[in-house]
């Protein structure tokens, strides 16, 4: 029996990933390695469309793979690849884009919050046309599952009926994937600001933990997360959203369950909670980050991964592109 297919993208928009990126996202990448037929790439192409530094995207991009590989992705038990390595991609976009309407396009809100962000006369046509890229991303794979979070519900729901208005127009070619929200996922929130969830674009820096934070100071951060009032370490989102938030973050590394740890904290405080998962955290920034340097130190070698996932990921993605191309006319 084959394994379903998934593909899922990242982009490479920040120097390193944070914990709420690893928590939420990279760690299901890791499990389903396993236990599907997975395809992961580093989304370059969507990283340029709201302005971007060459030598900055180029360093990203690459600190992006070295951190996804040192997390555990086994170049034999899945395919890692960086998007602008495999031309198919906007290829296939150019089509899709000449089958999405307009005012389709215009109704995706994560354009109208970003372009609002930007100013409209700013926002760039590459960002208006990211979901048509992302559907391309995704159809080329022809993906049975895409992993995604709740926010990118819409671009999914655009996915498919791109695929289907493809199939019907021009005969069977793409398959209908379906969104796929683990529900493990965690929803990691800001260390200092427990109604915001962890981001780059956090305003505080010790809200976050980033995945290159020197451990020390990510224990420190871990120390001076603002917790709630009262002294009970319970696992209640609403009351206790940053106790909740830590008690996440722990059972996530550790392995631990919520049950497990809630008991043994029984009768203890907030700052044996801290202390405790601080050293949780450095005990596991520690080994990432020797395993994140150990590909960057070997430029070659990360070269050659990269290499061999764009060759297997531009194997597949051709010949649907050839497929799709003949049904169009080409
Ligand atoms: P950011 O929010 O820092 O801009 P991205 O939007 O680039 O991060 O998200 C990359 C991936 O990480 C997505 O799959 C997203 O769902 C996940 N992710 C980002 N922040 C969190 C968080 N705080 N908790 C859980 N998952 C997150
Ligand atoms: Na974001």
């Amino acid at each position: 029996m084959s394994r379903a297919r998934v593909l899922s993208g990242i982009q490479p928009t920040a120097d390193s990933f944070h914990l709420g990126n690893y928590l939420g996202a990279v760690r299901n990448w890791v499990t389903m390695q396993d236990t599907h037929d997975a395809f992961y790439c580093v989304v370059d192409l969507h990283a340029i469309t709201a302005g971007h530094d060459p030598a900055q995207l180029r360093t990203r991009t690459r600190v992006a793979a070295a951190q996804l590989f040192a997390a555990g992705l086994d170049p034999e038990r899945c395919t890692l690849f960086v998007q602008s390595q495999v031309p198919e991609h906007p290829q296939l976009a150019w089509v899709l884009g000449c089958l999405t309407g307009f005012g389709e396009a215009s109704r995706m809100t994560q354009f109208k919050d970003k372009s609002a962000k930007q100013g409209a006369e700013r926002a760039s046509v590459g960002l208006f046309t990211y979901p048509v890229l992302q559907a391309a991303d995704i159809l080329l794979y022809q993906a049975d599952a895409v992993p995604v979070g709740e926010d990118q519900r819409q671009h999914l729901e655009l996915t498919r009926n791109l695929a289907q208005r493809f199939n019907a127009t021009f005969g069977e070619t793409f398959t209908v994937p379906e969104a796929f929200i683990p529900q493990e996922t965690a929803k990691i929130v800001d260390l200092q600001d427990p109604t915001a969830k962890m981001s780059k674009s956090a305003s505080t820096l010790n809200g976050l933990i980033d995945l290159l934070d020197d451990p020390a100071r990510a224990a420190k951060k871990i120390r001076s997360a603002v917790t709630d009032t009262g002294r009970e370490i319970v696992f209640d989102r609403e009351a206790k959203p940053g106790i909740a938030n830590l008690l996440t973050i722990y059972s996530a590394l550790s392995g631990r369950s919520l049950d497990d740890l809630t008991a043994a904290y029984d009768g203890k405080g907030y700052g044996d909670l801290k202390k405790d998962l601080g050293e949780v955290v450095v005990e596991f920034l520690r080994p990432l980050q020797e395993r994140t340097r150990g590909y960057l130190d070997d430029p070659a070698q990360l070269d050659k991964l990269l290499a061999i996932g764009a060759e297997k990921a531009g194997a597949v993605a051709a010949a649907t592109l050839r497929t799709a191309y003949d049904r169009v006319g080409f």
